[in-house]
């Protein structure tokens, strides 16, 4: 590959902005259809379609302003009419359901008058001069008007009948303009309907409605968590987007996949030249249908953000200044060390960490570039600190390392359980469509020490609250089986089939033991016993039952048991294998999932085949034309471990903040510190670069092709819309690192690598970058007996042929409270921010999130003299640091709360080196603490910092000097 020394833009892109039909009204999921006549055209649709998607189907469209297909019909502008033989009057054709044999007509000059009257009205009441679309081109409201014909508005253009209290422009992302809206609702049912958040109203009568957002307020003081949603659906630019009212409309677009949490929204990326206008959610994307959070959907600005490194940097030492450099110098320098340091501690002495955050086929390039050009195993992937126990846990029971689920299913849940996860914050638009299931009558169980939204919110509440203690999510689980087992609520039709009996019967035996029967269990949970039993019983009884979870139950030194614990009971109880039920991990990152399948773990390659199969390392060696050594490679905590007793000295982390992102962080200091050779790749001079001796500028993902999977397994694309302003794409870093150690890889495009990935993973063998263009996405496995993917799991028999029920025996923590550290700290996210923030916090998002804060209970806070909005300190035996205290009953008494999105406060400081059992996952969940008033920032806390400043301070002479 020829090294190119400037980020010269590529040819422009170009692509039709991408035009979706609007349909009018949702889909009808009946199974009966029945037959009509549409102006003179045969038409068959579902049963409950409205006439106006029946329309659509053929073709013929009616013009429409208060209805679209993300919504259900509502029939107040009364613009569609119709007429229908026999039948008196004009029916609103969204509102009015087809019949058999209905004849429909949707244009006579009586209909053209009738909706020419109601448009005039509307037109006369907005503020525009003239009907001509393109003097108004931000208003859409003309271009219906033109659409029925509309020539003249006799009643003038004031605009002056409705209340107008002026532009709301106190959203950093849309502006609300009241003068130009005609009151159609489709924002509110939008905040309803689609988000759930019912932010929004009609205030006032005739004239006097308004669109008012809370009670009257500012969209910024109101409950609106920016979704966008009723942005979106706004037909006459009310609510608009500012940067489109900046920018302008937007000339091209392409479909991506957002680059934030593991749901995985599509969003068009609608752009002016290689400017990003806005991100708009993409109906057809299978993950999101059409709706997105504040992150995907507004928070991009970072891509463009001055502290953005774009040239590579050098320096000798850490405390030195860096140096800004050519790429040439870089990746010669990288590649020298590690030789020399492989040549002088050993063949491995080195290692890589491929990031969750990028692509498939860049994490699969890193790790190709550890086993062949490196000749090692020490690749790692910061999965390691996240689900790397349901990795283990569903691949020991069900016999695969992921969720069995598509986020449709969530359509047919009757129970669900949420356990350690907080969707409304982490995985907002999963939690949007888990509301509207919730709304429409499925019933929740909560599981979690935090009283999260979904317990209680508008037109949600959870049946049962179990608010455990950290740390006891396998003695929970365990009951709730007691209760199962004991009470004669296993399907054992289904157990006796699909399982493997004995060990069920092992399990069995187990679980009814009185000590983990809930009255012994609720001691240590912290929950009433009762609560225990009605749980289960519901879950067990409810119909279909589904199980999500997040991080609250893999951070843990038992975390891989109690990913057993979930599988045990979703097995007992029949439900998998079928749409509504599961097992489903909410995954953190963007990528996490295509991270682990890509072969990111130091014993396993792609498609999670063992390194020692000797079988599975001849297909990689053939075709990499390099042996692979059968030994598994170091995980990120040995590592850092080995670099400390000092026979670690390199690393190349790709896209990763080990610093601040993993526990402990004086020992991720004091490992990163006594490496010769830290190489850093990021948009930003993260906090792991403090210790970087090389930094390699990485690239945005609109900057880059490639694929990333979400937590369905749905490997979906990710296209390029701009130039990587670094001048390379990520994967194009590490071929020219490779090349350059000597082992040259040769790709022209990602969709080489990822032909390259399905000839190696039988999993992947139906995946190419043509398949997923043709079919949207794909969920794999995909292969020949799945050639469209496998968007529900075990559904006639497990992966691993019988599934395996396991014995979870509770084991405590060793963490535990005492005198000198008394509460539990558990750690979390917060819906504007995103893990350690390094992008949302560079963008307007830290208006609704500036610092991170410690959650206290008023009891806890009271006896510790500590009021709301204090300086307090947070010490464990790993560390200590300060924060404000933010008190609040979401927490139980005895229990703590923060996020770790801030640099500034480094929450890991305080996190142990415990860990996973099974997989060394760190027990981010559980830390004995002490809460304190304090004065402000700890010496520790000053220590770091100066050393930080003096890398920012470097950068910015860099950025002065440009
Ligand atoms: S942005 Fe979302 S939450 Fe806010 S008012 Fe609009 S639909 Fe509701
Ligand atoms: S829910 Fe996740 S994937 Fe979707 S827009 Fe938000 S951050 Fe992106
Ligand atoms: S589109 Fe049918 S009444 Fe408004």
């Amino acid at each position: 590959m020829a090294l190119q020394d400037s980020s010269a833009p590529q040819s422009p892109l170009l692509h039709l902005l991408v035009h979706e039909i609007d349909y009018g009204t949702p889909r009808s999921k009946a199974e009966q259809t029945v037959t009509l006549t549409v102006d003179g055209q045969p038409v068959t649709v579902p049963e409950g379609t409205s006439i106006m998607r029946a329309a659509m189907e053929t073709g013929i469209e009616i013009p429409k302003l208060c209805a679209t297909d993300m919504l259900e019909a509502f029939g107040s502008c009364r613009l569609c009419l119709v007429e229908i033989e026999g039948r008196a009057g004009t029916p609103a054709s969204c509102t009015t359901p087809v019949a058999e044999g209905m004849v429909v007509r949707t244009k006579s000059e009586r209909l053209d008058r009738l909706r020419q009257g109601v448009m005039e009205l509307y037109v006369s009441d907005h503020p525009v001069d003239s009907l001509d679309p393109a003097k108004h081109p931000d208003v859409d409201l003309l271009e219906t008007a033109e659409e029925v014909g509309l020539k003249e508005v006799r009643y003038g253009f004031d605009a002056a009948r409705h209340r107008n209290p002026g532009i709301d422009d106190s959203n950093p992302y849309f502006s609300f303009d009241p003068a130009k809206c005609i009151v159609c609702s489709r924002c509110v049912r939008a905040c309803e309907e689609v988000q759930g958040t019912f932010a929004l109203t009609v205030s006032g009568r005739g004239f006097d409605s308004i669109i008012a957002a809370g009670m009257d307020e500012k969209f910024i003081e109101s409950e609106c968590v920016s979704c966008g949603a009723c942005v979106q659906a706004c037909p006459t630019g009310s609510l608009l987007e500012k940067a489109v009212i900046e920018k302008g409309k937007p000339e091209w677009s392409a479909i991506t996949t957002c680059a934030y949490c593991g749901v995985g929204c599509a969003f068009k990326a609608e752009m002016r030249g290689e400017e990003v206008v806005r991100m708009v959610p993409y109906k057809d994307g299978k993950a999101n249908r059409g709706h997105s959070c504040v992150k995907g959907r507004f928070a991009w600005g970072y891509a463009n953000h001055r502290e953005r490194i774009l040239k590579p940097m050098l320096r000798e030492k850490i405390t030195e200044p860096w140096r800004e450099v050519s790429w040439q110098e870089a990746i010669d320098r990288v590649a020298s060390e590690f030789k020399r340091i492989q040549a002088k501690y050993g063949g491995g002495s080195i290692g890589g960490i491929t990031s969750s955050r990028c692509t498939d086929e860049e994490t699969f390039l890193v790790q190709k570039l550890v086993r062949a050009a490196f000749g090692n195993n020490n690749v790692d992937t910061c999965a390691r600190v996240c689900h790397s126990p349901t990795g283990y846990g569903l691949k020991t029971t069900f016999g695969t390392s992921a969720g069995t689920q598509d986020f449709d299913s969530v359509e047919a849940m009757d129970v669900g359980i949420i356990i350690g996860a907080n969707p409304t914050d982490a995985h907002p638009v999963f939690a949007s469509r888990l509301k509207k299931r919730l709304r429409a009558g499925a019933k929740l169980i909560v599981i979690d020490p935090r009283r999260i939204d979904l317990v209680r919110m508008p037109h949600v509440e959870a049946a049962y609250h179990l608010p455990i203690l950290p740390g006891t999510n396998v003695a929970i689980l365990t009951a709730l089986a007691h209760v199962i087992v004991t009470e004669g609520l296993v399907d054992e039709k289904f157990v006796r089939e699909r399982c493997d009996w004995d060990a069920f019967q092992d399990w069995a035996a187990f679980v009814a033991h009185e000590s983990n029967s809930p009255d012994a269990v609720g001691k240590i949970c912290g929950v009433p016993a009762e609560t225990i039993r009605a749980a289960a019983r519901l879950y067990a009884t409810g119909g279909n039952g589904a199980i999500y979870y997040g991080l609250g139950i893999t951070e843990h030194s038992q975390g891989s048991t109690a990913v057993m614990a979930l599988a045990n009971l979703a097995m007992a109880t029949g439900n998998i294998g079928r749409p509504g039920v599961g097992v489903n991990p909410l995954r953190g990152q963007n990528n996490v999932q295509g991270s682990c399948d890509m072969g990111s773990f130091p014993h396993e390659l792609s498609g999670y085949r063992h390194i020692a199969d000797d079988a599975t390392r001849a297909m990689f060696e053939a075709l990499w034309h390099k042996p692979i050594d059968s030994e598994p490679g170091l995980r990120i905590p040995n590592m850092l471990d080995a670099s400390v007793e000092g026979s670690f000295k390199g690393i190349y982390i790709q896209g990763e903040d080990i610093l601040q992102s993993d526990p402990d962080t004086h020992h991720v200091a004091a490992g990163l510190a006594a490496m010769e050779c830290v190489v850093v790749q990021d948009l930003f001079l993260n906090e792991t670069a403090n210790y970087a001796h090389v930094f390699l500028p990485g690239s945005t993902f609109l900057e880059k092709d490639g694929t990333f999977i979400n937590a369905e397994r749905r490997i979906q694309l990710v296209r390029k819309v701009m130039a990587p302003k670094n001048g390379y794409e990520d994967w194009e870093i590490t071929c020219l690192i490779s090349e350059a150690m000597g082992y040259p890889m040769h790709y022209n495009h990602p969709s080489e690598i990822m032909d390259e990935i399905a000839q190696l993973t039988p999993t992947f063998a139906g995946v190419s970058f043509q398949r997923i263009e043709e079919l949207g996405s794909i969920q794999w496995p995909c292969n020949e007996k799945a050639p469209e993917g496998t968007p529900v799991m075990h559904i006639n028999g497990f992966v691993r042929g019988k599934g395996k029920f396991v014995v979870t025996e509770y084991i405590p923590t060793d963490e535990k409270t005492g005198p000198r550290f008394p509460l539990l700290l558990t750690t979390g996210r917060i819906l504007s921010q995103y893990n350690v923030g390094a992008q949302t916090r560079r963008t307007a998002n830290v208006i609704w999130h500036h610092e991170d804060r410690l959650e206290i209970h008023p009891h806890d806070a009271e006896q510790r003299g500590i009021g709301d909005g204090d300086w307090v300190k947070l010490a464990s035996r790993a560390g200590e640091t300060t924060l404000r205290a933010l008190i609040t009953e979401r927490v139980a008494p005895g229990v703590v709360y923060t996020t770790f999105h801030y640099p500034d406060t480094q929450a890991n400081v305080v996190t142990t080196e415990y860990s996973d059992w099974a997989t060394n996952c760190p027990e981010y969940k559980v830390t004995a603490v002490q809460v304190s008033p304090s004065n402000g920032p700890t010496e520790w806390q000053e220590e770091y910092h100066e050393l930080a400043r003096k890398s920012r301070r470097i950068a910015s002479t860099v950025e002065a000097a440009e």
